[in-house]
């Protein structure tokens, strides 16, 4: 199956089952101070697992584009170092709102594996939360026997609540998981060394691919478990991973999904994959990073110097320098491997062909300028290493190294790599002081705090009127305060209301409410303070 049939086939068995399928939601994510980017296909749901909105539907299936590269999901030092891991990655999920819960996500997830995929049952292992004392959670002998239909108990393990109880961030819905987990090593590998053994413990190979979250909870501020008014379902499983899977690869990169980019990269850069590891690295970094390049920009982040712009624009700079150091490629490059991208995604996601002349021209300046950062630090570094050279010294100070990287953007690795060249080492514990001091700094000025939301009203329908009426009468139902950058905002909800929120590329509505002769203004939810 190509990885456009496996996502279709998933599609399809969903709705077999009475599921909706809708929309990816935005990856990069303006309207939830807790959240920079869309780390699991559960978010957009979040408001109705809370009991804060109403589910339009009960059944819900989709492919969602997450990213984990910043918060309580982050994987970016792994990302090209190992086979598995990606920036963005896709996450096909189900959702049961307040409908079907344990016995259906497991035995569908099953049918769907072994009956549809035609996985080998033989090679399956699923785990199911053991408890938490901390939490006062008891093992989920529910789900255990339900997997008991289908595994014998020495492939149904106890997890731990790192691994089996899905938390979305440090606050928010949250529940016992209970996770799919495949052994693709060989008969012999598997005859040495169960797969039990190898389950959660970074193998390359025995790899979780789906995930089913059972949401009961809402973890508050301060980490208390609240019950939740209904219980719900949400599911997530790696796209790419299962795409590996049923393509019968060893790597994620070896499917459909990344090798038309990959050949494509190794035409531009004249490299060939799999001959040498350090260009592998290199090229499955870029292969990765184009993708989260370009699926921001289409979500309206452009890289820039603050917040969820300044993520992305490293991102961008990680997969220049890897090209640069590894791959020789000194020109820009990363902009050309966008049709490629297209070919494999467009189809899927059809914001990538509209707006490709944009995605092209972003990555194209924004290469070009860091080349350019790269060509003035090495001149510092040249004029750094001479007169280190000529004073006789071995290490160059890590206050220097630090400000090369903090104010002229010029990597530590490559700085490291370039005075090993010349027989010279870093004052590393001078580099990690000032980073230390840097970090505190900034986490200072931009730290972002949320408390809970405080309920005024018990009223869960929020009404748009602003078609109608510019005014009205209305009520405060729930609000909420956030500091950020030391300044302090709160988040009103309304029973209902003419401003209409800022929304697939609009601007929101601005204005203000009053009472008794007091008014406050609503400003744009871009600036967060809405
Ligand atoms: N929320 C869970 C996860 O991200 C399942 O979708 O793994």
């Amino acid at each position: 199956m190509t990885s456009q049939q496996i996502r279709q086939a998933f599609f399809d068995f969903f709705e077999s089952k009475k599921h909706n399928i809708v929309a990816s939601a935005p990856m990069v994510l303006k309207t939830d101070p807790t959240l920079m980017f869309t780390n699991a296909g559960m978010n957009q749901f979040k408001d109705i697992f809370l009991g804060n909105s109403p589910a339009k539907k009960p059944r819900v299936a989709d492919s969602q584009k997450c990213l984990r590269v910043s918060g309580k999901h982050n994987d970016l030092e792994e990302v090209g170092h190992d086979t598995y891991h990606h920036t963005m990655f896709e996450m096909l999920g189900n959702w049961s709102f307040g409908d079907y819960f344990k016995a259906e996500a497991i035995n569908w997830a099953w049918e769907f594996l072994t009956d549809t995929l035609k996985i080998d049952p033989s090679k399956l292992y699923a785990t199911v939360f053991e408890g938490s004392k901390e939490d006062g959670t008891a093992l989920d002998e529910e789900a255990k026997k339900l997997w008991q239909n289908f595994l014998p108990d020495d492939r149904i393990l106890n997890g731990n609540k790192k691994d089996n109880f899905w938390e979305m961030g440090e606050t928010g819905p949250c529940g016992p998981c209970s996770e799919i987990h495949i052994d693709l090593r060989s008969d012999e590998e598997i005859a040495k060394l169960p797969g039990r053994d190898l389950v959660n413990q970074d193998h390359p190979l025995v790899i979780e691919i789906w995930n089913l979250v059972f949401i009961q909870f809402n973890r508050k501020k301060g980490g208390k478990l609240e019950p939740l008014p209904e219980k719900h379902i949400d599911t997530g499983m790696g796209f790419e991973r299962l795409a590996m899977v049923v393509q019968g690869t060893k790597s994620n990169y070896d499917t459909d999904v990344f090798m038309p980019i990959i050949n494509a990269l190794e035409k531009i850069t004249n490299c060939t994959y799999k001959k040498d590891e350090k260009t592998d690295i290199a090229i499955r970094v870029i292969a990765d990073h184009i993708r989260t390049i370009a699926f921001s920009i289409t979500d309206g982040q452009l890289p820039s110097n603050t917040g969820a712009g300044y993520v992305i624009r490293r991102i961008l700079r990680r997969a220049v320098r890897y090209g640069y150091t590894f791959l020789g490629a000194k020109e820009p490059f990363i902009h050309q491997l966008l049709p490629a991208l297209i070919s494999v995604m467009g189809k899927q996601y059809p914001e990538l062909l509209t707006q490709k002349d944009i995605i092209k021209k972003v990555i194209f300046e924004e290469e070009n300028s860091f080349l350019r950062t790269l060509e003035t630090g090495i001149k510092l570094l040249n004029k750094v290493i001479s007169s280190a050279q000529a004073e006789k010294k071995e290490e160059i100070d890590g206050k220097t190294v630090f400000i090369l990287y903090d104010t002229y953007g010029f990597p530590y690795d490559l700085t490291d790599l370039i005075l090993h060249e010349n027989n010279l080492k870093i004052d590393k514990t001078g580099y990690d002081k000032a980073m230390l001091e840097q970090k505190t700094r900034s986490q200072d000025a931009a730290s972002t705090d949320t408390d809970d939301w405080t309920e005024l009203i018990d009223d869960k329908v929020q009404e748009f009127i602003g078609y109608d009426y510019l005014e009205t009468q209305l009520q405060i139902t729930r609000y909420r305060k956030i500091t950020e950058k030391k300044k302090t905002f709160f988040h009103l909800i309304f029973n209902f209301t003419p401003f209409y929120a800022e929304s697939g590329g609009q601007v929101g509505d601005t204005g203000y409410i009053e009472a008794n002769g007091e008014k406050i203004y609503i400003l744009d939810t871009q600036k967060n303070t809405m």
